[in-house]
């Protein structure tokens, strides 16, 4: 099956089944309610589901039980960005073709369904039917998801972010910033994956580790090159939004080439960590080629 087609089909699982969780939650704040929903289902490419699925199955997981790890990943995702655009972040207009929450629900709403978004993470993995094998891991993977959200990932990332905007930082604190925004969910994606694995030895998951370390920060290089060379229609989100915030990225830093350049060796090491896994790594080498190859 080709990355397309198993992306096409998660991306109609993974939206079902967050439909269905949401139907059950209290319907009586229609526009919280409506807010989110809009943030979850605005046509996300859902790589981080991507890459938990690709992992999961190639180390014999449960598939149910990986959805609701991605359920959960996602929403943490849906509330990252719907605060990332906000005036007082990065204050943009445009996501996924269309206006931003904050544009399309005020401000305030928009705060709130973040919130709730991040909280609904949490009610997932630790009340959605789980496999009774995968039950006790819950704690397991809500401690995974946590850490690399808040002050020990996402949010610590956006808060360098947000401060270095303006201003040089060295590139050291550049990677360290990008692997704490947008390196740390990517990394979770693979540890749930490996919670969720039947066995799988220290090794194995420390190679997996260095993989996901590698894309992690390889889809960021990306982000902030699409910010250069492509255009809004073909983002979905504002061209040239890093460079009129002043934002550091690593094409400030290296330039285009430069970044591209460091973009490869990032995409050699992370197939190069996988290479001697006892797994069929073949889907898992294509979505390594997609992430770092995608245009928008
Ligand atoms: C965008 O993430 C934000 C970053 C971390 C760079 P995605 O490119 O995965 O966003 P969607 O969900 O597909 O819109
Ligand atoms: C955001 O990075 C990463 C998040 C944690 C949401 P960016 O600010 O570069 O993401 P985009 O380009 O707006 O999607
Ligand atoms: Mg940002
Ligand atoms: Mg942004
Ligand atoms: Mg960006």
């Amino acid at each position: 099956m080709s990355l397309s087609t198993i992306q096409q089909a998660l991306q109609i699982r993974i939206d079902r089944k967050l439909e269905c969780f949401i139907e059950q939650q209290t319907q009586a704040a229609d526009q919280l309610i409506g807010a989110m929903k809009y943030s979850l289902f605005g046509g996300g490419k859902r790589i981080r589901p991507l890459l938990l699925s690709i992992v999961g199955n190639m180390l014999g997981a449960d598939e149910d039980d990986l959805d609701v790890a991605s359920m959960s990943v996602e929403c943490i995702h849906a509330y990252s960005l719907i605060h990332d655009d906000l005036p007082a972040m990065d204050n943009d207009a445009l996501r996924r073709g269309k206006p931003t929450s904050h544009i399309q629900y005020g401000e305030a709403t928009a705060i709130l369904a973040g919130d709730a978004l991040q909280t609904l993470a949490f009610e997932i993995i630790l009340n959605h039917p789980l496999s009774e094998k995968n039950d006790l891991k819950r704690i397991d993977m809500a401690k995974v998801i946590a850490k690399a959200s808040g002050v020990n990932g996402m949010c610590a990332g956006q808060s360098i972010d947000l401060i270095a905007t303006g201003n040089e930082i060295s590139l050291e604190q550049l990677t360290q910033l990008h692997q704490l925004k947008t390196g740390a969910l990517l990394i979770a994606c693979v540890s749930l994956a490996t919670i969720l694995a039947p066995q799988i030895s220290d090794e194995h998951t420390q190679l997996l580790q260095k993989y996901a370390s590698n894309i992690g920060l390889a889809f960021q290089v990306q982000d902030d090159i699409l910010d250069v060379v492509s255009d809004s229609e073909t983002l979905g989100k504002p061209q040239g939004s890093d460079t009129a915030l002043d934002k550091n990225t690593f094409v400030s830093h290296l330039g285009l080439e430069g970044s591209q350049k460091f973009l490869q060796k990032l995409h050699n090491e992370a197939l190069q960590a996988i290479k001697d896994l006892p797994y069929n790594t073949e889907q898992l080498q294509a979505f390594t080629d997609y992430l770092v190859s995608r245009r928008y």
